[in-house]
């Protein structure tokens, strides 16, 4: 009487240590899924190429380094496929295969392609077709194991708009074969940066998962907060401080309550305030720093990680293709194949 398990496909880009932004913004989601679903997240290491393609061995760098950021947040590779795209070669075919019936206008009307184009624009050449190609990428990614869902932050909706397009188009020109797989929005926990802009490892106001306590607290402590409160007998305002969105996401609400009652009338101050934030911080950190230590000094798990899952990836990449193959008369029962 079992409901087959849903499937859920999605990946991250390997370009740089993961902050509390991301954690809140995507991965803690992640985490929690992979206990309901059948969760396949993967290392997009080809998507970083199509911007960074000028320094491949910066993105191999962070490859590992992302699998310790996913194991340390708490993915389990008992509970959830993790791969490393890359190594997954089918992609490459599946996308080459959809960009034969992309109109070009699909792709060249992407918000993000747009956005991003323009933001990086004198830093890096992005009118390569790769760069444009990059959202049939996605679909291919993501329709290989034709999930039901796909959790991604808001930003990435534009790609999975297009990815139900390029299925429905697939179907509407072959043989049904791609379910249109939804977006798994949930609710945005949002986490500004140290200083109030969006966290971003570019503006340095991040905090890294990876991060000790050491390195924490001068960042903690040097905080801008409610800039109206100037000493501790003004009443200060959370909902104008930078620093209670921390304590809301990661300050349990019994002490939640009590900082806002200090703030307002006065009792508490922000030092102690921040000493609070740091105890929070410890209690969120100090647990993901072990299990990374832990992967640290056995960086051979890492990859028998990536391993176990490739080779599971690879099964169900070759089971879709196999399928498109036939639908696109490329199926060449006369020939047997080559050896890759
Ligand atoms: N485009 C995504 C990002 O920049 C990464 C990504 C690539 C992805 N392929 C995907 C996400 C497939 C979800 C599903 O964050
Ligand atoms: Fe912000 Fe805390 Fe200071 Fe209030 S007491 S202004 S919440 S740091």
């Amino acid at each position: 009487m079992s409901t087959p398990t849903q499937r859920i496909v999605s990946g991250m880009r390997p370009t740089g240590p993961l902050h509390l932004g991301h954690y809140f913004g995507v991965l803690v989601n992640w985490v929690a899924l992979q206990e309901e679903y059948d969760c396949l997240y993967f290392v997009a290491d080809w998507h970083a190429l199509t911007s960074e393609y000028a320094s491949p061995g910066r993105i191999k760098q962070f490859v590992p380094e992302l699998v310790m950021d996913w194991v340390a947040a708490g993915l389990e590779p008992e509970k959830c496929t993790m791969f490393l795209q890359s190594q997954i070669k089918e992609h490459a075919e599946l996308q080459l295969l959809f960009s034969m019936f992309t109109p070009l206008g699909w792709l060249e009307r992407n918000p993000t392609y747009k956005e991003v184009k323009g933001e990086l624009e004198g830093a890096k050449d992005l009118s390569t077709y790769g760069f444009l190609g990059y959202p049939v990428l996605m679909a291919a990614d993501i329709l290989m194991y034709r999930p039901h869902l796909v959790p991604v932050g808001q930003d990435q909706l534009p790609h999975l708009e297009l990815t139900r397009e390029i299925a429905r188009r697939f179907n509407f020109l072959y043989t049904p074969l791609f379910p249109e797989p939804q977006a798994k929005l949930t609710e945005a926990q949002k986490l500004p940066g140290l200083d109030g802009r969006k966290m971003s490892k570019s503006y340095g106001n991040a905090i890294h998962l990876s991060e000790s306590m050491e390195q924490v607290t001068p960042k903690i402590m040097s905080m801008l907060t409610d800039t109206n409160r100037m000493r501790k007998k003004d009443p200060g305002n959370p909902d104008q401080c930078n620093l209670f969105p921390y304590h809301v996401l990661m300050t349990d609400a019994g002490k939640r309550t009590e900082i806002v009652s200090g703030c307002t009338q006065a009792t508490l101050g922000c030092v102690d305030c921040k000493k609070m934030l740091l105890e929070s911080l410890g209690a969120f950190l100090e647990p993901m720093r072990a299990r990374r230590v832990e992967l640290e000094n056995n960086p051979r798990r890492v990859w028998d990680m990536l391993e176990a899952g490739n080779r599971k990836a690879h099964e169900q990449a070759l089971e879709t293709l196999t399928l498109v193959r036939e639908r696109v008369n490329l199926e060449y029962k006369e020939l047997s194949a080559l050896r890759s």
